[in-house]
């Protein structure tokens, strides 16, 4: 299989790139605009074909590569059904499974960071890994105070759902800011420090009191990820 993680320094965002092997359709989650010359020499230097391009949800700090990947590659955009972009292509719904030439890719609807974020599972019927955009984060979870976010719903994607999946399934989230790359679902129920010992009504508390600034980028991402990045 072949696997790439992509890292944008300027909002700490990891992009992933998946295909079954060399010279077959691929697959690439949360791109970044700025970097879509790099993904499309991984594409060409790997001899892939890519058929999608997926957002985990609409992006507030920074613009997504989901439009110009489309206009240079003719793949399908991805995001799930409660996105409110125009511009998708292809809108799955909670449980869906996308078929891409020997990789499958769960849908799971994972409210809470935004009302219509989604985690995608890899190879749902023995999970390796799980995309989580930012509703899962290494030892953290994303805000939780914008774009329909809610601190309960964000409690129960994560703990009644994502972490009903094997303790091994390796947790790839959208963001990190502290230098990790990987994370496990084992690993996040035992020691993210937001849900590990707490209660919901403690992790609701918690995110409540967060307090942070808006993205730099908000005002310019949100209505431009509406538009698949076109600005
Ligand atoms: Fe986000």
């Amino acid at each position: 299989m072949i696997f790439r993680q992509f890292f944008e320094a300027d909002s700490s965002t990891y992009t992933y790139l998946l295909a079954s092997g060399f010279g077959r359709e691929a697959i690439i989650i949360d791109p970044v605009k700025s970097q879509t010359p790099t993904y499309l020499q991984a594409i060409r230097e790997l001899d892939l074909r890519l058929v999608q391009a997926i957002d985990t949800h609409t992006h507030a700090d920074h613009i997504t590569a989901l439009g110009d990947l489309r206009d240079s590659t003719a793949c399908v955009t991805v995001m799930g059904d409660r996105s409110k972009a125009a511009c998708v292509s292809l809108r799955v719904g909670d449980g869906e499974i996308l078929h891409i030439d020997g990789l499958e890719l769960q849908a799971r609807y994972t409210p809470g960071h935004t009302d219509e974020s989604f985690s995608f599972v890899l190879n749902p019927k023995l999970p390796q890994a799980v995309f989580t955009g930012d509703v899962l984060l290494i030892r953290g979870s994303g805000r939780t105070d914008f774009q329909g976010g809610d601190p309960a719903e964000s409690w129960s994607s994560i703990v009644e759902n994502l972490f009903l999946l094997p303790d091994e399934t390796t947790v790839y989230p959208a963001h990190d800011y502290k230098g990790w790359s990987a994370s496990s679902i084992g690993e996040e129920r035992r020691h993210n420090p937001r849900i590990a010992g707490k209660s919901k009504a403690e992790y609701v508390a918690i995110m409540r009191g967060l307090q942070l600034p808006n993205p730099q980028m908000m005002d310019i991402a949100v209505p431009a990820n509406l538009a698949c990045g076109q600005l």
